[in-house]
């Protein structure tokens, strides 16, 4: 049976290869290199939900494929939300996820709670219909790196219900119990429904 494309509006390698692993065999995940998207489209929506419809709405237009995009971040209520839409570039450089930690943990040194939250907001769009699907992730940040596997904040997150960070518990638990996973599996299941 021919597998159904979806094309994902990413370049983040890591995100793709979690998608596709979450998505299994069903489906052929295209990211942006595969469809010969080059260009960093500008997020610059005011909430995760809206980097997500403008990744997605960027590729539509331009394309005319049906896609799906996702935002995603980490959220720390006692940092007032930071660094929120903003975690790819918390401490200047897009991507620079050593630095970004660097900056998180300098913030909370001070700081009791050390909760925050993973939030995965992904939108598909076909045919100028937008669908949101959403999930998130609770647990602490650890005061010091634990582990050094996964990418961005994994190896300070410590998912509720472990002592470990998501750098150390590896792709298999954090599908289960991520963001992503949770946000995933509503996507998977209205596609199934469609
Ligand atoms: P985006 O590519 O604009 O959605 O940025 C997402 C940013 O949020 C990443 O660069 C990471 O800093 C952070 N992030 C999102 N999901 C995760 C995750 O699963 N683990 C660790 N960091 C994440």
């Amino acid at each position: 049976m021919k597998k159904r494309q979806l094309v994902f509006a990413t370049h983040n390698k890591h995100k793709v290869e979690e998608v596709k692993s979450i998505l299994g065999n069903a489906y052929e995940v295209l990211s942006l290199t595969d469809i010969d998207c080059h260009e960093d489209i500008v997020e610059d929506g005011d909430s995760f939900e809206a980097n997500a419809a403008i990744k997605a709405k960027y590729v539509f237009d331009k394309y005319g494929l049906s896609c799906f995009a996702e935002d995603s971040g980490l959220v720390v209520p006692s940092l007032n939300g930071e660094p929120g839409i903003y975690s790819a570039r918390y401490a200047g450089k897009h991507g620079d996820h050593e630095a970004n930690i660097d900056k998180l943990l300098s913030n909370l040194e001070n700081k009791e709670d050390r909760k925050a939250y993973f939030q995965s907001t992904i939108a598909l769009i076909s045919e100028k219909e937008v669908q949101i699907f959403e999930g998130q992730c609770h647990g602490t940040i650890s005061e010091s790196r634990l582990g050094s596997g996964g990418f961005g904040y994994d190896p300070v997150f410590v998912p509720v219900g472990y002592d470990n960070s998501f750098g150390e518990l590896g792709s298999a638990i954090k599908n289960e119990i991520s963001h992503r996973g949770k946000s995933m599996e509503k996507f998977i299941e209205f596609l199934k429904s469609n």
